[in-house]
This record gives structure tokens, sequence and C-alpha cells, in this order.
């Protein structure tokens, strides 16, 4: 049964991100009213002012929007250090709550979100992974599901974000987690999603047998205060014996390109080869050329008004999400565990009860 009514919805942080879910939650969402937002940053209200719909409500304190506005779920969009303390605080209000990814920076305080919202259960709690969202990606895994592929063995990604020359990734660095944290998840989770590694073991917890990841500073050398890297490649090999390959970097100079390969024992399927913004080729002195995605948010601009619409639905049918709490755990400690390999310079192990063993890192 589809109910009739609109889910009452505020969105924290009117960032890059944020920004497009506003646009988005005040074009007509058929499933959601949109009519609080709030961002604790200089200039943010007038922001607001100039960009928001009257009916939006701004805030320039999440507490005091999560508690008065009178809404019933909340898109927390903001740095991924500040998810984890608004998450606990919406879910002890009673609030429904959609997340970007990541949940957090580092393991622990995920388990502390996860455990918060499994005790929770009447509550929905969503951390959606932009590509399972994305058609070609869907494609692939109906490919899986009807033997298509055959046995799905490897999977790999390259994902890279066009340089930029403000510097935005140095400042961004400490609050994010690192690039693998920031960047990889993506490709962790969809690599999760293709090579199934919970088929197949002996303790379903143990999903990871080890990582290793090395990086570099190509472009920023600022980004090693952070013991950050603006390219990174990673190896993961999976308990069930399938292997994951990605490559995140920060510095191409054409735009932004994410593209990823599905090993079958039958087929092959390679996805989004060439970022392209649509399907014009240039022929002209210089060759064939497309023109590249600038960013993200445009090449996967119609996922996150899927992904908002399947949070509504959840919410107010009771409808099935597409990403699981667990699913953001996993690919968390993963992440984590490729970060702190970049770092210390060597694989990172992970033990029977599934989580990374992380060795003390040397001093700066
Ligand atoms: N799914 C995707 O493809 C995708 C893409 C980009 C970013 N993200 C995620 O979205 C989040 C935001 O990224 P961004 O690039 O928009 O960052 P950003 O730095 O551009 O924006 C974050 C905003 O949150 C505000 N903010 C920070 N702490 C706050 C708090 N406690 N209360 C209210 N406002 C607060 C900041 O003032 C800022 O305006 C990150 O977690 C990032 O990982 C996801």
């Amino acid at each position: 049964m589809t109910s009739p009514r609109r889910l009452r919805i505020g969105l924290i942080g009117l960032g890059r991100l944020g920004s497009i879910r506003a646009r988005i939650l005040q074009n007509n969402q058929p499933r959601l009213e949109f009519i609080a937002a709030c961002d604790t940053k200089p200039g943010a209200e007038k922001w607001a002012a100039e960009n928001l719909a009257s009916t939006v409500k701004f805030y320039a304190d999440p507490a005091d929007m999560m508690a008065n506005s009178g809404i019933e779920a909340v898109l927390i969009s903001t740095a991924t250090a500040t998810h984890a303390p608004l998450i606990l605080q919406a879910l002890d209000l009673g609030l429904h709550v959609m997340c970007e990814k990541p949940i957090s920076i580092d393991v622990i305080t995920t388990e502390e979100v996860m455990a918060k919202a499994a005790s929770k259960p009447n509550q929905v709690f969503l951390v959606p992974f932009t590509k399972r969202y994305d058609e070609s990606y869907q494609v692939t895994k109906k490919m899986l599901e009807d033997g298509t592929l055959g046995e799905v063995h490897a999977v790999e990604t390259h994902n890279s974000d066009q340089q930029e020359p403000n510097g935005f990734f140095v400042a961004f660095s400490a609050m994010s987690g690192g690039i693998f944290v920031d960047v990889g998840i993506h490709d962790v989770d969809i690599a999760r999603y293709f090579l199934e590694p919970t088929k197949g073991i002996a303790n379903p917890k143990k999903q990871v047998n080890r990582v290793f990841a090395v990086g570099q500073q190509a472009v920023y050398g600022a980004l090693a205060k952070t013991r950050d890297a603006d390219n990174g490649w990673g190896l993961v090999e999976f308990a069930n014996g399938k292997v994951f390959q990605l490559h995140v970097g920060r510095t191409l100079t054409n735009g932004y390109e994410s593209a990823t390969r599905v090993y079958g024992t039958k087929a092959l399927s390679a996805i989004n080869g060439n970022s392209a913004i649509n399907r014009v080729e240039v022929r002209d002195q210089y060759g064939v050329r497309t023109q590249t995605t600038p960013d993200a948010f445009t090449l996967y601009d119609a996922t996150f008004t899927k992904d908002v619409g399947e949070f509504a639905a959840a919410v107010l049918d009771g409808s099935k999400l597409t990403c699981s709490a667990e699913d953001a755990y996993e690919a968390a400690k993963i992440v984590v565990a490729l970060q702190h390999s970049f770092r210390l310079g060597q694989a990172v192990y992970f033990d029977d009860e599934g989580r990374p063993i992380l060795e003390a890192l040397p001093a700066q």
C-alpha cells in the first residue's frame, strides 16, 4: 500500500552536496515535504534566503532544527567527521535518518552508530551508496543474478576527481578520513555488491582476509600533513577468494571519471569506461573527443533523487532499502583498513570478528 501523505524532512549541511540535495528536495518531490534546513557556517542563512523556498525554515543550530521544526526525518549532508553525533541525536529524538556516506571516519564510532540504529528498529536508517542507484550498475547486477556473467570473481574500479585549484581537498582531508575512506568507500561498496563476500565462507563475520594500499601526493604535497594521498591504489582479498582492486584520485585534468570492471567467468561488464557528459563526440584536428563530467554530482545526478525517494517510501510504506546499515559498516571497515595500510606501509589483516587489526602508526 502506498501512503498518500508526504514525509516532512529537514536537511543538515548546505555545502557542495547539501546544496544539490536542497535543490532536489524543493523540486516538487511527490513524497517529501522539505520544511527545514540547517548549516552552521557563516553566510549560510543568507544563502538559504536566496536559494531556498520561503516554506523552508532556516536554522543555524542542528539540535534546534531536529527538536523544534516539526520534521519526522532528517537528511545529514555535513562533513563526515560530524555525521555520528548528528545521527545519534536524531535517532534519540525519534527521527528517521538518511546520512551521506560514510557513517564515520573510524570503526569504533561506526559501531556505536550501528548499535544505536539497531536499538531503534521502527526508525529507518539509510546510508545510500550512489552507484547502487545508477542504472548501469543495476543492469550489471541483473546480469550477475541471471547468470549472464557466470561466476563473478574480481572487480576493478577507477574513481578520480578533477584537480581543484583552490586546494579544497587539502582542507577537506582532516574531516573526511582520507582518500580511501572518502572516495574509496563508494568503490568498496560496489565491489561488495558484485562479489557477494558473505557467500561461501565459514565465518560470516570475517569477510576479508587482508588489504594492502599505496599512495602518493602527486599534486597536493600538503596532504602529507594529514597522512593522506591524492592518488591511491588498493587491493582487497575477500575471505571467499574474490579480489578487488581500486584506484582513487584527485588529480585528473579533464574532469571526473569513475569506471568499474566486473569480471565474470562468462562475461566482463565494463561500466562507464568514458565518463562523458553526453553522447556527443567532436571529431576535429585533435581526433575524437568527448566532454568529461566535471564532478561526481553531475555524473550521478539522477541517483540523488532516487535515493531520497527510496528513503521516503521506506518510511511511508515500509518498502525495502537498497543499502543496509551492515553494508555501510562492512565497507567502512575495509576503507579504514586501506587508509591505515597506506599510512603504515604494510598489509592490514582482519581478525575472526571481522575487524581490521590496526597496528600503531609510527610518530610523524
Ligand atoms: N554520495 C556521494 O557521491 C557523495 C558525494 C560528495 C560528498 N558526499 C558526502 O557528503 C558529505 C558532505 O560533503 P560535501 O562535499 O558537501 O562537504 P562540504 O564541506 O562542501 O559541505 C559540508 C557542509 O556541512 C556544514 N556543516 C558541517 N558541520 C555541521 C554541523 N554540525 N551542523 C550543520 N552544518 C554543518 C558545513 O558548514 C558545510 O556547509 C560528506 O560526508 C561526503 O562524504 C557524498
